[in-house]
Order: C-alpha cells, then sequence, then structure tokens
C-alpha cells in the first residue's frame, strides 16, 4: 500500500510540504530519470539507483531514460539506441521490475518536450546561465555550446512536473536542478493556476549516506563518467577481480584511523561505500574496523562488501541484454502508460495557459486536408 506523499520519510528532503492538490494522484509519486549516456558506475548505483528500487515499494514510481537529453553532447545515433537498451537491461538487472514500476524512454512521450517548451517560457536565461552545471560543461564543450545544454534543466523540470510527482530520488548533483524545477512549478502554479496547485512542487530524495560517491583515485572530485579517473571508478559492470583491483588501489589518507573526518575524503569514501553495500550507519562501520590492521584490512573489506552487492547485477545483465525485443516491450508498455499520465497534465496546463482548444469543445479529427 503506497503511502501518503506526506508521511514520506525523505532521508533530506526540501520541505515545503505543500497541502496535496486537487488535482494530484492520491498515493506518493515518485519519478526518476538518468541518461543513458557513459556506463553506470558505482555513484550512480549508490546515489540513485538504489533509491529506484526502494521507491517501488513506497509507491507509484516511474523511471524515465532520458536519451533526448543525452542529445546536449555530440553522439552517434546508433550508440545512443543501444545505450538506451544497454540502461533498460542494467537497470532492470538491478531490481526494477516493471510489474512495479514504469519504466520508460523520454523520447516516447512527446509531452515532455512539449511541456518543456511552456516551461521555457517561464524561465529566466540568466538564471539557466548560472547554473553550475551549465558553467562547467560550457567551460568542457568550448567548442561548441549548445542551446541544448543551456535548457536542459528546463527539460528536466518538465519530465517531472508532466506527472505530477511528489518525490525526485537523485544524487547530490542534482540538487540545483530540482530547486529550479520546483521554483518553475510555483511560478506557473501562482500565474496561471488560480486557487489550483495545477503542478505538483516536488521534493528531492537525496540519500543520506552515498549522495556523492567520491572517485577512488582523486577522493576530492565526484566518481564521474565524465570527469573522473578510470581507475578510481569503479563500474556496475565491472568483473569482480577489476572492482577488487580499483579498491585495493584507492587513494588514502595520512593516519591510520579508520574514521570519517573532513581531513580523510579516502577514508570516508570507503567507509560510506561499505556503510551502503552492508547496510548500516557508516559509524557502525567505524565500530567493526577499530580493530583493523590498518588501511589494506579496511579496502579488502569494503572490496569484498562491493563484490557482494554488484555481482548479482553483472550476472543477471548479460542474459536480459541479449534480449532486445523484451527490453523494448518493458519500454514500450512503460511509455504507453506514462503517456496517459502526463497527457491529462498537458491537457489542464494547456487550458491554464490558454494555448489549444477549450476544454469540451474538442476539435472533430482530421485525416485528410481538404474537407
Ligand atoms: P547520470 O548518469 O548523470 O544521469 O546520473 C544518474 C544519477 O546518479 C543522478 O541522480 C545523479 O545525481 C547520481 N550520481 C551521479 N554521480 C554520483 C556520485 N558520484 N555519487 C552519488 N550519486 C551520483
Ligand atoms: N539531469 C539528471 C542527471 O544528470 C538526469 C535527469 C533528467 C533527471 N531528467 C530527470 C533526474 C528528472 C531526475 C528527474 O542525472
Amino acid at each position: 500500500m503506497p503511502a501518503e506523499p506526506t508521511s514520506a520519510q525523505a532521508e533530506t528532503s526540501a520541505n515545503g510540504g505543500s497541502s496535496q492538490p486537487a488535482s494530484a494522484p492520491a498515493a506518493l509519486r515518485i519519478f526518476s530519470g538518468i541518461q543513458p549516456t557513459g556506463d553506470k558506475h558505482l555513484g550512480n548505483y549508490i546515489g540513485a539507483i538504489r533509491q529506484y528500487v526502494a521507491g517501488q515499494d513506497r509507491g507509484d514510481a516511474l523511471y524515465c531514460i532520458v536519451d533526448l537529453h543525452a542529445l546536449t553532447v555530440a553522439h552517434d545515433p546508433d550508440v545512443l539506441r543501444r545505450s538506451v537498451y544497454d540502461l533498460t537491461a542494467l537497470l532492470v538487472a538491478a531490481g526494477l521490475d516493471a510489474a512495479r514500476c514504469l519504466l520508460f524512454r523520454q523520447s516516447d512521450v512527446p509531452e515532455h518536450t512539449e511541456l518543456s517548451w511552456m516551461l521555457c517560457c517561464l524561465t529566466e536565461v540568466g538564471r539557466l546561465q548560472r547554473m553550475h552545471q551549465f558553467r562547467d560543461k560550457s567551460v568542457a564543450q568550448r567548442e561548441l555550446v549548445n542551446a541544448g545544454v543551456l535548457f536542459y534543466p528546463v527539460l528536466q523540470a518538465a519530465d517531472v512536473l508532466a506527472y505530477r510527482a511528489h518525490e525526485v530520488p537523485v544524487g547530490e548533483d542534482q540538487r540545483e536542478h530540482l530547486e529550479l524545477m520546483r521554483d518553475v512549478a510555483r511560478r506557473f502554479n501562482s500565474r496561471f493556476g488560480g486557487s489550483r496547485e495545477v503542478l505538483v512542487v516536488p521534493e528531492h530524495r537525496i540519500p543520506e549516506v552515498g549522495a556523492r560517491i567520491m572517485d577512488l583515485q582523486e577522493p576530492t572530485r565526484k566518481m564521474s563518467t565524465t570527469g573522473g579517473t578510470e581507475e578510481g571508478t569503479v563500474y556496475v559492470l565491472d568483473e569482480p577481480a577489476v572492482i577488487e583491483r580499483k579498491i585495493r588501489r584507492a587513494v588514502t589518507d595520512s593516519g591510520a584511523g579508520i574514521v570519517r573526518g573532513p581531513d580523510k575524503p579516502g577514508v570516508s569514501n570507503l567507509i560510506e561505500i561499505m556503510a551502503v553495500a552492508r547496510g548500516c550507519a557508516p559509524a557502525d562501520v567505524e565500530t567493526q574496523m577499530a580493530s583493523a590492521r590498518g588501511y589494506g584490512d579496511l579496502k579488502a573489506a569494503v572490496a569484498q562488501a562491493t563484490v557482494e552487492m554488484l555481482a548479482p547485477i553483472r550476472d543477471r545483465y548479460a542474459e536480459l541484454r541479449a534480449d532486445e525485443r523484451a527490453l523494448e516491450a518493458i519500454l514500450g508498455a512503460g511509455a504507453q502508460r506514462a503517456r496517459g499520465i502526463a497527457a491529462a497534465t498537458l491537457a489542464d496546463v494547456r487550458q491554464c495557459i490558454g494555448v489549444g482548444a477549450v476544454s469540451g469543445a474538442s476539435s472533430a479529427t482530421i485525416d485528410t486536408v481538404s474537407a
């Protein structure tokens, strides 16, 4: 039985738990999006994918593979198409179950891009230009900063708002994007909603432990497909021996204590990974490791726990990935149901902002231009 939104125990959730809007779904609705670019790593798994899996038991969960967001970087069309299947198989292998959530491809639901345009017209360019990811990406992609990079967060806002979702599980790096979507939803409601909350103002759900897994070689930088080191990035599908090697070679800090601290980014990161893999608190890991002989023992324990967490996903992945028809069937069915939800929101939004036919005066279906 899904919980009511007000009972959502978001570990750190944005406040502003607004009253239940008339048009919102009764159950807690959870939405998240994930890009089909690059191989997914331990940071993605711990920060996001594990919360997706847990979300299936907490409410109505929708998860979207955001292939349109992936167009903001130079790409090969065939690779992009295949990457969507790679990610679908990975998410199912990690525990997403098409019977308990909707898993779909963003480009199959055109309501996202329609709403995105409408929200663009409510968003200041200056705000988008000041966003951290835009600034970082526009420095990295100096040759071509396309307008998609700038409008990326507005499409992300549309993804969530189209479903009137209450909660968005993400890692720490998405906090700013969530703030923008909350502001856009509030602005829409105050301009066009009258007394109604037409768009739900969503809350982020950022895990308390593991919201920012760091690169094992450079533990002051987040683990990342684009900006990290290869040896410091553990991929979900790495072979067990590779995971062990990467963790054993992790950079640690001076001093031998196995405790977290701002001066110990390497050890703190390993303790967090271990806590998540073992399902306990970081303080428990510190207690368990109190009698360890040194960082070697810590790394061996973290490597073992990480392999135990990821190996079953790798085992299931190969079989799932081989059957593209089955993957397409999951995405197709998910998109069909998702579209039903998004279309209802868009019908409301169109009414509110004054585009399209007046509600009730439905236009007759026309299939030829000449009458
Ligand atoms: P992406 O692969 O960029 O679409 O990211 C998917 C999800 O993983 C997002 O919710 C991110 O916030 C999360 N994420 C990415 N990197 C990390 C990291 N190093 N630690 C924790 N979460 C992360
Ligand atoms: N920007 C997110 C990321 O890089 C991906 C994303 C797109 C997303 N749409 C979303 C996340 C909607 C949450 C909700 O990880």
